[in-house]
């Protein structure tokens, strides 16, 4: 590797770092030499592959602080409304000047340009697939929602009875906490993408069973792949396993910035349906949206 590529490389590793501590409410970074840099760094940077043959030890880490990071405001959701104080600046600390780039990107930095042509063959493709047992309880299928100009992407679990009537994710109740997440974060609704990890309801809305995420999952990847978004939210344990082919409890998981890839941002945090039974869990959940609207390079919107 040449030098400046070497250099460029620490310095994204120690922007994540940053980023991360932030992200867990740290106020600063320890003086001199120190191990635990290194030792909390790689969550960030080993591929997904890796990390899900890997023990699901936390680096020696505890659980973040709840609530920490603007834990004042958990009803944000509620109303959309948001104050633009950034996290940092709320403990007294330090914003950083910039995102902390995750991973190279691609040289283009934006979707194939037949992405989208592409991303409707897709579309049909998944119409007609009877490739697990979903398919006979469905209504229809439900591809996605939304450009994904914003280059933000949610993955869900699987289409409620809503979503299987209309034809598009996150339509009902949990959608439209959805809705007011994205809103909270500064984005307009149909500028980022919105689906699941299978395409066709599960009877009584149960959790799709391991098969049908291994049947189904090939289409999330090639959506993924067409879209190309900078940063993926990962809404409940379903969807990290769809994604990062690591199963575990959300709970666990949650706030913990992951690659897919080696390359695509993935935050996994709380189902907004989680949400609507454990409204205090909202505070969490922002606490993770906020750390993506860093990640992204983005301010929260000012207060109304
Ligand atoms: N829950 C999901 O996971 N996806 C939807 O589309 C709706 C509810
Ligand atoms: Fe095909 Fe996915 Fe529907 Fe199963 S859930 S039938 S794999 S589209």
């Amino acid at each position: 590797m040449e030098l400046e590529e070497e250099l460029l490389e620490l310095t994204r590793a120690l922007r994540a770092h940053a980023e991360w501590q932030l992200a867990c409410g740290a106020h600063g970074l320890p003086r001199g030499s120190s191990t635990s840099v290194v030792a909390l760094e790689p969550e960030v940077r080993r591929g997904p592959v890796e990390r899900a043959r890997g023990p699901r030890g936390d680096g020696g880490r505890g659980a973040s602080e709840p609530g920490r990071i603007d834990g004042r405001h958990p009803e944000r959701f509620e109303d959309a409304r948001v104050d633009g104080t950034r996290a940092a600046h709320a403990r007294g600390g330090e914003a950083p000047a910039e995102p902390a780039p995750s991973a190279p990107r691609r040289p283009s930095g934006g979707p194939a340009p037949d992405a989208a042509r592409r991303l409707e063959v897709l579309a049909e493709q998944v119409r007609g697939c009877t490739a697990c047992g979903l398919h006979a309880g469905r209504k229809q299928a439900v591809f996605a929602r939304g450009t994904g100009s914003s280059r933000l992407c949610f993955v869900g679990e699987g289409p409620g009875a809503d979503e299987d009537a209309q034809g598009f994710p996150f339509v009902g109740k949990a959608g439209q906490l959805l809705d007011r997440m994205i809103a909270a974060m500064g984005f307009e609704r149909d500028e980022v993408y919105v689906c699941n990890v299978v395409k066709c309801r599960p009877p009584n809305n149960r959790k799709p069973e391991a098969h049908e995420i291994a049947a189904c999952s090939p289409y999330l990847h090639q959506q993924i792949e067409l879209l190309d978004p900078e940063v993926i939210v990962a809404l409940g344990a379903t969807a990290v396993e769809g994604l990062l082919g690591v199963t575990g409890g959300i709970t666990r998981m949650r706030g913990r910035m992951k690659l897919y890839k080696g390359r695509i941002a993935v935050m996994p945090t709380f189902h907004p349906a989680y949400l609507l039974r454990n409204p205090a869990a909202k505070a969490d959940v922002w606490k993770d949206l906020q750390a993506v609207v860093r990640q992204m390079g983005r301010q929260l919107p000012s207060k109304r």
